[in-house]
């Protein structure tokens, strides 16, 4: 028996260079709500952090103030990306201690911070790369976000596109880790394998990927971890690891109750999603029992189709949402089918070579 609990992804905090324009992106093409800031105007001379809020999804937007910051050399080597990845927890101290007592390598120890609105514990701990796990617990905490951070100053409301909750966020390893960093999840947190998929079932002509999808108790928490396999060319994984030098979050997807008004408005907003070629619609009706979707709309808006057993579901990638060809989004809304795609990796993989090709990574 565990003396702690993970219950569900608490936020994601991205290292950024520019905080304040980011969190435009973040408002006004994907529809978050600026909901909590710190920075310099309420004492916080190092760091700016704008935490962003749509449904369940909380994104916290972090820059430095300063030269010879850690956050600065992170964004020097890594460009902007996924810092931690942090879970809402009962016990952060209990499951800081069991982590670490199981090979874990703390970054942080346990510690209250409190304000007026009330405390809460936080610990962080490593993962892959220069990754990290915060473990937060809130008791009673009534503030917008955490102790520290104050209602953020918004001159507009966000306009929503109908994000609900992160349904999975995706870690790259470079060639012969994936099995070491699953090993991590099983070994330090119990958590267990919940689907696989190898490079038989997953390559082009260029390129190949295997990954294994780990899931916590709850199954709440789902972290696919990837690893490039030998194609005749450069692998899209091996590009990211290439361009964030080293290991890190490749993409979170996000989910929604109805895909085609999310994407439509996404798209509105200026969002840039990987095209799919029309052909692959052609034999979609076969290839998916109960299929309960217009096909023109979805070939129109470029969404991806796949089903297991239990239902389907509908996905979609963004292009990186920065210049390096890093991190990227994926809008996924599950009509039963609680796989990851499996039979839309060719189509993904030959849409993104299509891109790399032109960036000269191929
Ligand atoms: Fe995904």
């Amino acid at each position: 028996m565990k003396n702690y609990n993970i219950e569900k992804f608490d936020h994601c905090e991205l290292y950024v260079s520019n905080a304040k324009q980011a969190s435009h992106f973040y408002q006004n093409a994907l529809g978050f709500q600026p909901i909590a800031y710190k920075g310099l105007e309420t004492g916080s001379r190092d760091k700016v952090s704008y935490v962003m809020k749509q449904n369940q999804v909380r994104f916290v937007l972090s820059s430095p103030l300063r030269s010879g910051t850690d956050i600065g050399k992170h964004i020097d080597k890594h460009g902007d990306g996924v810092k931690d990845i942090s879970f809402t927890v009962d016990n952060a101290e209990n499951a800081w201690k069991e982590t670490t007592s199981k090979g874990a390598i703390s970054v942080k120890e346990p510690h209250v911070i409190e304000d007026e609105k009330g405390e809460a514990v936080l610990s962080t701990i490593k993962t892959y790369g220069d990754t990290t796990h915060t473990f937060v617990e809130r008791t009673n905490y009534k503030g917008p976000f955490l102790p520290g951070y104050e209602v953020a100053r918004f001159n507009k409301i966000a306009d929503p596109t109908g994000i609900v909750h992160i349904d999975h966020v995706v870690g790259n390893q470079p060639e012969g880790e994936m099995n070491s960093v699953c090993n991590f999840y099983e070994k330090v947190f119990g958590w267990h394998r919940f689907w696989s998929v190898d490079d038989k079932d997953v390559s082009t002509k260029y390129s190949a990927l295997k990954s294994i999808v780990m899931a916590n108790d709850n199954e709440k928490i789902k972290m696919p971890i990837n690893e490039p396999a030998k194609g005749l060319k450069k692998s899209q994984i091996q590009e990211f690891i290439e361009f964030y030098d080293g290991p890190g979050i490749q993409h979170i997807a996000m989910s929604t109750k109805n895909i085609i008004e999310t994407v439509k408005k996404l798209k509105a907003n200026g969002v840039e999603f990987l095209p799919t070629p029309k052909s692959y619609y052609d034999d979609l009706k076969k290839r998916i029992k109960g299929l309960d979707e217009d096909i023109d709309t979805l070939s129109e808006l470029g969404i991806l189709m796949d089903s297991d057993d239990n239902g389907y579901m509908l996905q979609i990638f963004t292009r990186p949402i920065q210049d390096r060809p890093t991190l990227f989004y994926e809008i996924i809304q599950r009509k039963g089918s609680q796989s990851f795609g499996k039979g839309n990796f060719k189509a993904l993989f030959e849409s993104i070579e299509r891109d790399q090709l032109k960036r000269g990574n191929l």
